[in-house]
């Protein structure tokens, strides 16, 4: 099955139509966003979602927005800008792809540049991924960094998807990645769309997963690097690390180089977006598992460090950190 597209500038050019994520898999249905207050929304309610996609889907936006700029007058382009960046704070690819476009002359190439650039490099790292693997491999997944998180293929299932479309066959154990599942959700559809063989489990049983021997690595994709070479990834995503480290297993990020952020010192500096606790005691439940008032705690990210990272795979090739 052909690829969903996600993110796609209307025809006439005055607004930004994306695939809502928060329905997948049950439900394909496409919104189109023509005001800063929707773009807004769609970035923080995760309509789209995954931080090379945040970046593309923010490079059009800022497009549409310049001409909704020039013609009202009644904000400039800078302060739309400002808006969209503080939709989620820690994919570093959202600032980058806003502040690109405000350096530009040209913003028309330049969104499509974004969108273009991203499909390369996503490919490119694919390839690199690829030379991680072996015929019949099993890798260990978590949240999701297919095709519907970037341009193409993907950065963490990039290897696994192009493998597939050179005859190669692999398995993945895909972690459901509570509590907004996008493993369950799309890395699942993604990777059976693909024809890889699927098996989910839910976080807590990675473990067991890895104690039977059941995987060969562990592919991940990430919102952030630091200069040190910490990552902000999915929560979950450093737990993860600790066990491979314990049972042996390589654990690798894949990001484009636009989520690399020098300026960020170390995983210390990233700021980690806490959500809202319906997330977790509602959201996605037919009724609420929780007792009313119940306090959480639901931060979206976490931050593996450097020495649990066996390699950081981008577009250049695999940086090997530990
Ligand atoms: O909250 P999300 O769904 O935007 O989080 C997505 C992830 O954590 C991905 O692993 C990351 O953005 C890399 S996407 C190629």
């Amino acid at each position: 099955m052909k690829s969903l597209v996600n993110i796609q500038l209307s025809e006439n050019e005055d607004s930004v139509i994306i695939l809502d994520q928060r329905l997948l898999p049950s439900r394909i249905e496409y919104l189109e966003l023509r005001t800063a207050e929707e773009m807004y929304d769609a970035i923080r309610l995760l309509k789209i979602r995954g931080a090379p996609a945040i970046g593309i889907f923010a490079a059009y936006a800022m497009y549409v927005l310049s001409k909704v700029s020039k013609k009202s007058r009644e904000k400039t382009l800078e302060q739309y800008g400002d808006y969209l960046k503080s939709a989620r704070p820690t994919a570093v690819n959202l600032q980058w792809a806003v502040d690109r476009m405000l350096c530009a002359s040209d913003l028309r190439a330049e969104c499509r540049a974004v969108h273009d650039e991203d499909a390369a490099m996503c490919e490119k790292i694919a390839e690199n991924g690829l030379t991680l693997l072996k015929d019949g491999d099993c890798v260990l997944t978590h949240c999701n960094a297919g095709a519907l998180a970037t341009s193409r293929y993907g950065t963490g299932l990039g290897a696994l998807i192009l493998g597939r479309e050179r005859k190669m066959n692999f398995k993945a154990y895909v972690d459901e990645t509570r509590p907004l599942m996008q493993g369950a959700r799309i890395t699942a559809l993604e990777l059976m769309n693909a024809g890889v063989d699927v098996t989910l489990i839910c976080d807590n049983m990675a473990g067991i997963v890895m104690a039977q021997k059941r995987v060969n690595a562990v592919f991940v994709g990430c919102d952030r690097v630091a200069a040190n070479g910490d990552v902000a990834n999915k929560i979950g995503t450093s737990g993860l690390a600790i066990l491979s480290k314990h049972y042996g297993i390589p654990f690798y990020v894949f990001c484009p180089s636009s989520t690399v952020d020098a300026k960020c010192k170390t995983g210390a500096d990233i700021i980690i977006e806490e959500r809202d606790s319906s997330e977790i005691t509602e959201m996605y439940f037919k009724e609420q598992i929780a007792p009313q008032g119940v306090k959480c705690f639901n931060p979206a990210f976490d931050v593996t460090p450097r020495e649990l990272i066996t390699g950081i795979v981008t577009e250049n090739g695999i940086v090997y950190t530990a």
